[in-house]
């Protein structure tokens, strides 16, 4: 029941049982290109230049935190991988079960907030997420419980919102990002925006490594993205010259201690 859930998953509960509509296009979109190469975030950034993946995924087992649609998962369990995904947001899974029906993939999709997994310790190899729990839930919940679900030498991945462009947002969340900063660095974590339900959750660098570090994850990576030029998004905050400029994405890797 959404009143037992903590507040900000239960407002990012109704935030995205209403915004499951825009995505559910973008979600086909994303499940018709699985034998395509991935691309990755607001820009669709090539796999081959982020490394969102392991080399090899069949056989292992993966979960994905805050699936959505679950093209992300439809992309793994194609190529060889058992995959879970769990979202917040009934829509959002009735969109994502609909496209499994459309293209004849199916695996696991559980209802639930990515802070507490119904699933016991070590149950996984990979984790992952792409503008999931990965920016929806409070990093410190998350991560400890991402961690748990880990077996040792199992790997985390995730993508955010970049720092930078975070700290050149406007409070008008459609507003184009802009050339300086708007916001402090210092006490970033959660992000309340006028005239929007939604909650989202950012750190800066430092406390990321440490927080990561503090849950027994050794951080392989950090990627910054950088789009190609000519690229297009659908997000009408995103610009390229500024997104050429600074990193307007990051990638996380990290991996469980053994
Ligand atoms: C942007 S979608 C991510 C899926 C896909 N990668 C994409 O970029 O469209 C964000 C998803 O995070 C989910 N979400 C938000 N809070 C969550 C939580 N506490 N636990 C699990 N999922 C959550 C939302 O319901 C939504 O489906």
């Amino acid at each position: 029941m959404s009143d037992e859930l903590p507040e900000h998953v239960a407002r990012n509960r109704a935030a995205w049982d209403v915004y499951a509509a825009e995505y559910e296009e973008p979600g086909r979109r994303n499940w018709a290109a699985m034998d395509e190469e991935p691309c990755w975030g607001i820009w669709h950034v090539p796999e081959s230049e982020v490394g969102m993946l392991p080399a090899d995924v069949a056989g292992l087992d993966v979960i994905e935190l805050g699936c959505g649609t679950a093209y992300v998962s439809a992309w793994l369990a194609h190529r060889g991988a058992r995959v879970v995904g769990i979202d917040n947001s009934e829509a959002q899974l009735a969109t994502a079960r609909s496209l499994q029906h459309e293209f004849g993939l199916e695996f696991p999709l559980l209802h639930g907030n990515a802070e507490v997994v119904p699933y016991p310790d070590e149950s996984f190899d990979f984790a992952i997420s792409e503008y999931g729990a990965s920016i929806w839930c409070d990093p410190y919940r998350w991560i400890p419980e991402a961690t748990r679900l880990l077996r040792p030498g199992g790997r985390l991945h995730f993508l955010v919102n970049g720092t930078l462009l975070m700290l050149c947002s406007p409070d008008d969340e459609d507003a184009p990002v802009e050339d300086r900063l708007l916001r402090d660095y210092f006490d970033m974590h959660r992000f309340d925006w006028p005239g929007d339900s939604a909650v989202d959750f950012h750190l800066g660098y430092g406390d990321w490594i440490r927080l990561l570090r503090a849950n027994g994850l050794e951080v392989e990576d950090l990627v910054e993205v950088r789009p190609q030029e000519g690229a297009t998004t659908r997000y009408p905050w995103a610009r390229l010259d500024w997104a050429r400029r600074w990193p307007s994405e990051e990638v996380w890797k990290a991996r469980k201690s053994r």
